[in-house]
C-alpha cells in the first residue's frame, strides 16, 4: 500500500520510458538525456545550473538522505535511478529532461514542432501546475514509514498556489529568465532576485515610555505561502536600534515556520505562521527603551541554523537575506 501511495504521489512526474523510445523515434534516438542535451544546448545549459539537476547529488539532500536512505526519496530526487540502489549517471542527473518531457517515446511540448527529428506530443499540462504537482505537493504518507502524521502535507505548494492562482502559473515565475524567455534554471529561494520579490512589507514603530513596539505586516507576492517547499523552511524576522554596538539581547526576533509536536507517537503539525499565500501575517516585536532609527530585516533559512551547522551545510545554502529596511 505504501509503495502505491509513493507512486501516485509522484504521478505528475513523467516516468522515463527508454524502452519504448527507439521504436517511435525516426531519425534520432531520444532514449537518453545525453541525446536531449546534445541537441538542445540552451535548455541544457540552464538546466545544468538548476536545483533539479542536483536534486540527488547536492550536499543538503545527501546529508539528510544518508540518515534514512529510503527508496521513496529517490522517486522525486533521482527519478531515473533504481530506488533501491541509486548511483551512477542516473542518480547524478537528478530531475532531468526525460523525467519531465518523455512519455511513451514521444517528447511532450506545449506546441507542435514540425522540424523536430523526434515525435512531439502537444500536452497543455506541461504549462500548468500539473507538470510540478507530482513532486511539489505531497503528504508524509508518500515518504512513509516516518514518525509523522502520515496524512498531513509535507509540502503543499500547489494547494497554496490554488488560493492565488491569478498571480500566474508556476512556470511564469520559475521557468522564465529576466527577459521572459523559457529558462530551465528554475530559481528558488536561494536566488536573490526571486527571493527579494517574495514579500510586500509595511513597517511601523509605536514608541512609548516603557519601550518600542515594531509592527511588520507581511504579504506574499509569490504564488504560494512564503517560505514554501520543504517542511523545515523558515523566516527569521529581526529588529534593533541602529547605531552603537548590537549586543545579543538588544535584537528582538521571531521565527515564522511550521511547527510539529509529537502527539500519540506521531509528529503532527500544530501551527503554521509562515506568510500565507493570501491575506497578511502581522509580526510584532518588542524592543526595549532606545532612541533613533530602527533597523528591521528578514532572513530565509533552509532549516534551523544549529541543525545546518551540525550537518556542515554551507551558509549560502542555509540562509539568505530576503529584505530589510529602516524606520526613522
Ligand atoms: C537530433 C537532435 C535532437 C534530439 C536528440 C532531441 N531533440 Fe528536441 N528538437 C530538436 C529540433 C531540431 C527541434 C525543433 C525545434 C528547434 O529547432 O528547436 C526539437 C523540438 C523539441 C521540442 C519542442 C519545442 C520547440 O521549441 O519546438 C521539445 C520540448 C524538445 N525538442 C525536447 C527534447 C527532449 C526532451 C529530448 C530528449 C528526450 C530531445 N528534444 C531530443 C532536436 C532534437
Ligand atoms: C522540471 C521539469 C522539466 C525539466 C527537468 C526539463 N524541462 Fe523542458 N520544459 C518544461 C516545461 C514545463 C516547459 C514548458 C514551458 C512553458 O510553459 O512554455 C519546457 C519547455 C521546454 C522546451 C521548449 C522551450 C521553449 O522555448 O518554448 C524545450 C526545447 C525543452 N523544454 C527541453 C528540455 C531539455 C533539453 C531538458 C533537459 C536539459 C529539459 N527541457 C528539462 C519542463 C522541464
Ligand atoms: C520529478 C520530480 C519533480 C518535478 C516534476 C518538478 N520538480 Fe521542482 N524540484 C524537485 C526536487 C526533488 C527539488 C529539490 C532539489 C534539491 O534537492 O534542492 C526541486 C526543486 C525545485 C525548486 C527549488 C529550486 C531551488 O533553488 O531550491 C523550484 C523553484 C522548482 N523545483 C520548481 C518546479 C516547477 C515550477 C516544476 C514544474 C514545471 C517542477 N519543479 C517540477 C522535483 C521535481
Ligand atoms: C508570482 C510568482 C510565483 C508563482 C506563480 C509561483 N512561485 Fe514559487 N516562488 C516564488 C518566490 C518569490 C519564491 C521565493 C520565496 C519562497 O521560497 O517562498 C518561490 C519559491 C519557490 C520554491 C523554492 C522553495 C525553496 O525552498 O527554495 C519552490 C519549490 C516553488 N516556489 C515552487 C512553485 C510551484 C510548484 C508553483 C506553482 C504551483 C510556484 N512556485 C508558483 C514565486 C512564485
Ligand atoms: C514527492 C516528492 C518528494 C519525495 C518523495 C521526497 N522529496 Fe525531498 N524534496 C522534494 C521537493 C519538491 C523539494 C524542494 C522543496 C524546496 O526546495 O523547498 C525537496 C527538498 C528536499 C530537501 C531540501 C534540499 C535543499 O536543497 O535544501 C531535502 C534535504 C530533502 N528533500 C530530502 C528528502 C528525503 C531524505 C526524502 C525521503 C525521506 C525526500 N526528500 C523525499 C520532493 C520530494
Amino acid at each position: 500500500l505504501l509503495a502505491s501511495i509513493a507512486l501516485s504521489a509522484c504521478s505528475g512526474a513523467p516516468q522515463p520510458d527508454a524502452g519504448a523510445a527507439p521504436a517511435l523515434a525516426p531519425a534520432a534516438s531520444i532514449a537518453s538525456d545525453e541525446d536531449c542535451i546534445g541537441c538542445h544546448a540552451s535548455e541544457a545549459e540552464s538546466w545544468h545550473a538548476s536545483a533539479h539537476r542536483t536534486a540527488f547529488s547536492d550536499e543538503v539532500f545527501q546529508a539528510e538522505w544518508a540518515a534514512t536512505e529510503q527508496a521513496a526519496c529517490v522517486r522525486c530526487h533521482a527519478p531515473l535511478a533504481d530506488p533501491e540502489s541509486p548511483r551512477g549517471a542516473e542518480a547524478e542527473l537528478g530531475v532531468s529532461c526525460v523525467t519531465c518531457h518523455l512519455r511513451e517515446g514521444e517528447v511532450l511540448s506545449v506546441r507542435a514542432s514540425p522540424s523536430a527529428p523526434h515525435p512531439v506530443r502537444i500536452d497543455p499540462s506541461l504549462s500548468s501546475e500539473q507538470a510540478c504537482a507530482g513532486c511539489h505537493d505531497f503528504t508524509f504518507a508518500s515518504v512513509a514509514p516516518t514518525p509523522h502524521d502520515l496524512g498531513a502535507p509535507l509540502q503543499h505548494t500547489v494547494h497554496e498556489w490554488r488560493e492565488v492562482s491569478d498571480r500566474g502559473t508556476c512556470q511564469s515565475c520559475h521557468l522564465r529568465d529576466a527577459a521572459g524567455r523559457v529558462s530551465h534554471a528554475m530559481p528558488g529561494a536561494r536566488d536573490p532576485r526571486l527571493l527579494a520579490s517574495a514579500l510586500g512589507i509595511e513597517a511601523r514603530a509605536e514608541r512609548g515610555a516603557s519601550g518600542t513596539r515594531v509592527r511588520l505586516t507581511l504579504r506574499s507576492r509569490a504564488g504560494h505561502a512564503v517560505p514554501t517547499g520543504d517542511m523545515y523552511r523558515r523566516l527569521e524576522v529581526r529588529a534593533y536600534f541602529e547605531g552603537g554596538e548590537i549586543e545579543r539581547g538588544e535584537i528582538a526576533r521571531t521565527t515564522l515556520m511550521r511547527r510539529f509536536e509529537r502527539i500519540d507517537g506521531l509528529l503532527r503539525e500544530v501551527s503554521d505562521d509562515r506568510v500565507p499565500a493570501s491575506g497578511a501575517r502581522e509580526v510584532v516585536l518588542e524592543l526595549g527603551r532606545g532612541r533613533g532609527p530602527i533597523h528591521w530585516e528578514i532572513e530565509w533559512q533552509a532549516l534551523e541554523p544549529s541543525l545546518a551547522a551540525q550537518r556542515w551545510i554551507p551558509d549560502e545554502d542555509a540562509r539568505r537575506p530576503v529584505i530589510e529596511g529602516v524606520i526613522d
